[in-house]
């Protein structure tokens, strides 16, 4: 399957890039194509109208339309900041909405403290149903950020194990809604 993960924290010093990345990897392993769309390296300006096929800001946008129209499902990696997933997250899936349709969606949810993030995931699921996305009832959480990885690679094998469990339950749903397109 073509399937897209956003890495969502802007931030230089982002600790849930590394987790965009493995999980991208992991797919990568199980023979699906992955597109990253990391919001810091797309750096889309402050939303003023959203994405115009006729009239597009940049061909980088242009490029994130078709990822996402073609992809048969989105994993999102949000961090949490102050309750919730990140205004840059936010700031750049806004430029697009018809593109989500009836797309399958995983939440993966990264903080650097006890609750992995939990408020960023529901909020998470929140906007991705709003944006008529199907999503997979089970987030993923990521508590404690900062030992789970040394030189970029992931050293907690049972985060490893839950990430493996939640990657087949979204590859499940995404295989479930593409048999049923006709
Ligand atoms: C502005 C800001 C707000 C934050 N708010 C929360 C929070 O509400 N809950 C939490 O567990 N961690 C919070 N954190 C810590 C992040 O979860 C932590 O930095 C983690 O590494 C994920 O974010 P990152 O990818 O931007 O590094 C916050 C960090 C920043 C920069």
């Amino acid at each position: 399957m073509n399937l897209v993960v956003v890495s969502g924290s802007a931030r230089p010093q982002r600790q849930s890039h590394q987790v965009a990345l493995e999980v991208g990897k992991r797919l990568e392993e199980k023979g699906h194509t992955v597109h990253l769309l990391d919001v810091r390296d797309l750096n889309f300006p402050l939303l003023e109208r959203v994405y115009d096929p006729a009239a597009p800001l940049s061909g980088k946008m242009q490029e994130v339309s078709a990822a996402i129209a073609q992809s048969d499902g989105l994993v999102i990696v949000s961090p949490e900041h102050n309750g919730s997933y990140s205004g840059a997250l936010k700031n750049t899936m806004d430029y697009f909405y018809k593109e989500y349709f009836r797309k399958p969606f995983g939440i993966v949810a990264v903080s650097a403290g006890m609750l992995g993030g939990i408020n960023a995931a529901k909020s998470l699921q929140h906007y991705a149903l709003t944006l008529n996305g199907i999503v997979l009832p089970n987030a993923l959480l990521t508590p404690k950020v900062q030992t789970l990885f040394q030189d970029g690679q992931l050293i907690d094998a049972g985060y490893g194990t839950r990430l493996d469990k939640f990657l087949t339950d979204f590859l499940w749903l995404a295989q479930a809604i593409q048999a049923t397109n006709v």
